[in-house]
């Protein structure tokens, strides 16, 4: 994810909008680099991560098949799909975020879509279309780097902003709303479980004693808070560890996991994107930091790995549980995309395909209750 005023590229991208079965199935990142409407007038933009990587790994793409992208951001992955994908095939987009969803409205596509909610609304939201299966499903996790560049949005401690740092600003509270009301104790359990921060109980602590004065309401006052902290805290060998860190990123990814429920989302977002998989149809997920990627992990090692019977029982081997989901090998993005984007350097793309359930297996799930 980097930020650019890239504004020589945005022809190139109304060219991708508008004839999608002209372009190439390999894009390079750069030329696809949406435009950004922002509310300020400022132009930010943001950089795939994975481009051809993820689409590609969406492949073999079915002629008339649904694909789901839960995390439209400014649709660097929706558009090369677009590219990709059939005249009969259908994209569904999500994005939690109102200005991903009006960059969306530059895409006249009648095969693409866009629905403002979380993907973890996917079920629901198919359902309400008549789509009860579907082909293939991406989620590119976490901000894009118009939310983080953009000041007013909250989420940087680079730039002075509302602490915000919601991706929906049409629902929920704001960090700010959550940090006037919230118990020393909670705010020290997210810091410490979303940030990974040792010191997050001196954090919340000054925290509480600080908005006892005025409430904490913009972004600097935030991060100069915890850097004064920390300061005080932080032994030498601690300071050596995290000297290329900012001291306010932990608590800032904390706070941005909690407030979006971006834990909570990717859980349920991964068990509804299962189920509504159509056989051979493929799970692509790209996480930035260990939190998501353990959650992605995991679930997957779950649907590919099956617990054996006691070997004892009389079971017929057809009879046998049997894997779910086939994993590929995870991937990185490589030195060279690293090197343009540096926002991608702690992404991890892991992907999951459903496999054809068993007759039996189909027989059984069927059958009348
Ligand atoms: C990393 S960006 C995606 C970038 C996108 N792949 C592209 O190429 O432009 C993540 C986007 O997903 C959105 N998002 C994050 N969690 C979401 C969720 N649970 N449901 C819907 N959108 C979500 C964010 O608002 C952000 O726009």
């Amino acid at each position: 994810m980097t930020t650019s005023s890239a504004s020589h590229l945005h022809s190139s991208i109304g060219a991708i909008v508008s004839v999608p079965s002209s372009f190439p199935n390999s894009i390079s990142a750069a030329t696809l680099l949406p435009r950004e409407d922002s509310a300020s007038g400022h132009q930010f933009v943001h950089q795939t991560v994975l481009l051809n990587e993820a689409v590609t790994a969406l492949h073999p793409l079915k002629k008339d098949g649904i694909y789901i992208d839960g995390t439209f951001g400014r649709g660097g992955h929706s558009r090369l799909l677009l590219a990709q994908l059939a005249p009969e095939a259908r994209l569904i987009a999500f994005d939690k975020d109102l200005q991903a969803i009006a960059n969306a409205a530059q895409i006249t596509d009648a095969r693409f879509s866009i629905v403002h909610n979380s993907f973890a609304a996917m079920r629901t939201e198919l359902m309400a279309r008549g789509i009860h299966q579907v082909d293939g499903v991406l989620l590119d996790l976490g901000i894009s780097s118009p939310q983080v560049d953009d000041a007013t949005r909250g989420f940087s401690f680079r730039a002075d902003g509302p602490l915000d740092m919601r991706m929906d600003t049409t629902r929920g509270m704001s960090a700010a709303e959550w940090l006037a009301i919230a118990t020393e104790k909670n705010i020290e359990e997210v810091i410490r479980n979303y940030g990974e921060e040792r010191f997050a109980f001196q954090i919340a602590k000054a925290i509480t004693a600080r908005r006892q004065v005025a409430p904490i309401s913009s972004t600097r006052e935030l991060a100069g808070l915890v850097a004064n902290t920390l300061k005080k805290y932080r032994g030498p060998r601690q300071k050596r560890k995290d000297s290329n860190k900012d001291p306010a990123t932990r608590t800032f990814q904390a706070i941005r996991i909690f407030i979006n429920e971006e834990l909570e989302d990717l859980k349920s977002g991964l068990s509804q994107a299962f189920d509504l998989l159509s056989s051979d149809g493929k799970l692509v997920v790209i996480s930035f930091h260990s939190l998501e990627d353990r959650i992605v992990k995991q679930f997957m090692a779950s649907k590919a790995v099956v617990e054996q019977p006691d070997r004892r029982m009389p079971i017929r081997s057809k009879d046998l549980p049997q894997p779910q989901m086939k994993l590929f090998r995870k991937l990185m993005p490589s030195e060279v995309e690293v090197a343009v984007n540096p926002r991608a350097r702690s992404a991890i793309m892991r992907v999951a395909q459903r496999l054809p359930m068993s007759l039996d297996a189909l027989q059984v799930l069927n059958a009348p209750s």
